[in-house]
This record gives structure tokens, sequence and C-alpha cells, in this order.
């Protein structure tokens, strides 16, 4: 790092100090000739060249780092970073959230914001593990700053290499040179991937299960692919019982100061832990359940993951949902109606039969229009419940399109054992059951023999029909 004397000189004739020089890269000069052009520096008689060079050099990579003066007061208006907060021992989040943010991933909408966490541990070896997404860059930077001060950072260990987690990386090694990255040997290719040859002898590769000794804590690295790429892995603190969990146990939403999951209420939160469970890791149940059963023999006493609360209390809570939501096995016996309806008759008739659930008992049924919710909560509820009824009219001779765009996400997100009903409308050829039924083929789902055909509009003759396909979802739950 090249720290210096924002008022001392670097270009005498000019009298351009590297304050000013380092002012005018900050408002877009990226070559010598543009210093020259706006400051007059290297103008005169040019010896300065080679220093104006290098400085531009070090401002262009990270390198350079203004000087605070010892005799400088402190002054009550320097602007402070208060967005590190101590979380254990030694262990700090050095995380921020994004609260203007409408989608995650580009797809998923993130009415509550997005979180993107990073730890820093100050042992005797200083160890961040992972970096945050773009969108929350400088704050992440200024805590990492703030808290390191003069030491340097010693590793950073890559959990994933998803951008959300990975786009800072490159920053961060070139802020602090002599940092060594510890990740997967899949991490390894994807830094490559992602950032070009730069950092290859800078990264050091891990095999599963080895530990590493940072001063007060000991570490060990457990591979966990596919939650939710195949480079992931996890890392625990035996000194502090802590699980960097990645991006398991997560959320969707913003960090509102309070940082546990004790601190707030999990059943204002429970719909968005499992919304970004089954859209982010819902297809990867195997390597869900292979990673609780690796870590089962581990003293787990707090989990820091990528997104979302910090756990240290009531784990199991969080813990019987990933066992549940992992093995796709439903919360409750209930029924989500799912329909596609352009002009009102089929969400009619899917109304009926909501109603009919209801009078014979079921609890909760849940009516979700595709046209209308985004795909991802509906997916959410098709979790949560035993059965599913899709409801579509015919269309050009198919699917409507929310409903087969639906059930390619559905299928996509690896949802299976539950029990679907299927009801189509068509007003001259309707085919929409017979092709929800070929898109449901193979997806480990069961369903019903009994269907109901609409022409046009639920009729009275047809309310007996509703009737049985009542009596058979009822029948065939547990
Ligand atoms: Fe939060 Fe798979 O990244």
């Amino acid at each position: 790092m090249f720290e210096y004397d924002p008022s001392k000189s670097i270009c005498t004739c000019a009298r351009v100090t590297y304050g000013d020089m380092a002012e005018a890269v900050e408002k877009g000069a990226k070559t010598v000739a543009d210093i020259r052009e706006k400051t007059r520096a290297t103008a005169f008689c040019g010896s300065c060249t080679e220093r104006v060079e290098a400085f531009l050099t070090a401002l262009q990579t990270g390198q350079a780092k203004a000087m605070v003066r010892a005799d400088e007061p402190v002054s009550d208006d320097e602007v402070v970073a208060p967005g590190y907060r101590q979380v254990g021992p030694e262990l700090y989040y050095v995380g921020a959230s994004d609260r203007a943010a409408d989608r995650f991933e580009k797809q998923y909408p993130v009415p509550r914001g997005m979180s993107f966490n990073s730890y820093l541990l100050l042992d005797r070896q200083t160890i961040l593990f992972d970096t945050v997404d773009q969108s929350v860059r400088e704050v992440f930077l200024r805590n990492l700053e703030s808290l390191l001060g003069e030491r340097r950072l010693d590793f950073l260990v890559i959990h994933h290499m998803e951008p959300d987690h990975a786009a800072t990386i490159a920053e961060v090694l070139r802020r602090w040179p002599k940092c060594q990255a510890i990740c997967t040997a899949g991490a390894k290719k994807m830094m490559g991937q992602f950032f070009g040859p730069q950092f290859s002898k800078r990264i050091q590769e891990i095999r599963d299960g080895v530990s590493m000794l940072t001063g007060k804590h000991v570490l060990s690295f457990h591979t966990a692919p596919m939650v939710h790429w195949p480079e992931v892995m996890v890392t625990y603190d035996r000194t502090s019982g802590t699980l960097f969990s990645a991006d398991a146990f997560g959320t969707f939403g913003a960090l509102d100061g309070n940082l546990f999951a004790d601190q707030v209420n999990f059943g204002d939160w429970l719909e968005e832990y499992r919304r970004y469970y089954t859209n982010i890791v819902g297809k990867y149940g195997g390597p869900v359940q292979q990673l609780l059963q690796k870590t089962s023999g581990l003293e787990i006493r707090q989990i820091c993951p990528l997104h979302g609360s910090i756990w240290r209390k009531d784990l199991g809570a969080i813990l019987e949902k990933y066992q549940q939501w992992s093995t796709y096995t439903p919360e409750e016996q209930g029924v989500v109606i799912a329909y596609a309806s352009i002009y009102g008759n089929t969400e009619l008739a899917c109304q009926a039969l909501a109603n009919t659930l209801s009078d014979k008992g079921v609890r909760d049924v849940k009516l979700m229009d595709l046209s209308r919710e985004h795909p991802s909560y509906v997916i959410a509820e098709a979790f949560r419940r035993s059965h599913l009824v899709l409801a579509s009219v015919t269309y050009n001779s198919g699917l409507f399109p929310d409903m087969e765009h639906f059930l390619h996400q559905l299928k996509h997100h690896g949802l299976k054992n539950r029990t679907v009903a299927l009801m189509e409308n068509g007003s001259w050829a309707p085919v929409a059951a017979r092709k929800m039924d070929e898109l449901l083929t193979g997806s480990g789902n069961h369903v019903l023999g009994k269907k109901i055909t609409l022409l046009s509009t639920l009729k009275r003759s047809q309310l007996q029909e509703l009737e049985e396909l009542a009596d058979a979802i009822l029948s065939s739950m547990k």
C-alpha cells in the first residue's frame, strides 16, 4: 500500500500536490496525458513524469491510501462507518444490506431488500470470510478498513464464487497484496474464470476436512458441493463453535439492526426463509441433506450465513425447517390452488373448489393467481403444503403461458412428493390437463386420476364433480 501525504507536492513546476492528482483521477483522469490536461503536472520540465505514472498506477489499482497526519485534530465532522458489529469472540460482521434492491439474481422480488454478509476474524492472523455484492461494496470496504486499521489482511476464505459474494474479491486482494485466498479446487478454477490469472499464485486450495490455526481459533474447512454451486464449502470454527454456512440457512431481506435471529420474530420471517430456500437451493435437497449429515457431528453454537440473520439460539427451529425442505416433506397437510385464468371463469371454478374444501374441513386453503403472483411465492407455498391443484385455460392449443412457465419453474426447483389435482378449461378443444400432466411426468409428484374439464364456465351439473375432486383430495391426505 502506498501511503501518501495529500498536501505534498508531486510536480513542483506546476505546484500540483498528491491530493490534487488524486482528485483529478477521481474526476475521471485515466492517463498521464489526462493528468497533464487537468492539472498541468508533467507539462514543464518533465522530471516528475515517472512519479506521476507510479502514483497513477497505485491509485488505479487501489493501492494508494491518503495518510492521516498524527498532528491533525480529529474532527467531529469526520464521516464514520459504524456498519461493522462484533458477533463473537474476535469475530465481526462486516457485510451490509441493500434496501434499494428490487430483485435478487435479477428474478426474485425482494420487497424487504437483501443482505450480503461477510465476517472478519481478528485473531493473531486476520481472516475475512467472503466478500459482498457490488451493490454494497463501499460500506463493506469501509467496515473492513475501519476494523483492520494498520493491520494487514492475511487470508480471505472463499466459501462460494457466485458474484453476490465474490464480486469484490479482486478489490480486496488488490488492496491487501499479502492476502492469500483459501478455497476449494472448484472455486480456484472459477477465480480464473472471473478474474483471469492475476491471483493464481495467491490461492491456497484446500481439501475437505483440513484445519488451520489462526491464533486462538482453529478453523476446519468442509466441502458442500451444490449448496448452491459445485465449488461451495463451509468453515467450522472449533474454538467458538461457529459454522460459516455459505448460502445455507439464509433468507431474502435486509438486516435492520438486529443481526441475530433471536432478536426478531422468526414467524415474521419464515415466509422469506422458505421462499429463499425453495427458490435458491430447493432443487438441491440431496446435497443439503449431505451437508446436514456432515455437520451433525460438530458442536455448532452459532451459524453465520451469507444472507440474513446469525443464529446463536434455538438452532433447532431453522434446522427442523431445513430437514423438511431438503427431504421434500410438506410442512402441513393443506392445499394451494394455482390457477391461470384470463376472463375469470377458471378462477370462479377454483374459488368454488376452495369453498368446498373449506366446507369439508381443510384449513388454510391458498388461492394463487399465476398471472399476478411471482412464481417464487407460489413455489414456496407448494413446498409448504401437501397438495397442489393446478387449473389452466387452454391457449393456442396448449397451456396459458403463465401456467406453462410456472410448471417449468416447479420442475427446475425439484418439488416432489406432492399430490396434484388438475382442472382445465377450454371453449372448444380443452387440452390443458393433458399438457399439465405431460409436464409433471417424471417430477416425482402423484397426479390424481380425477380431473375436471370446464367448457367455458362451471355448470351446476358439475358441482358433483367438484365435490368428488374435493373428496379425492381429502382422502389422499394422511
Ligand atoms: Fe448467495 Fe449462491 O449466492
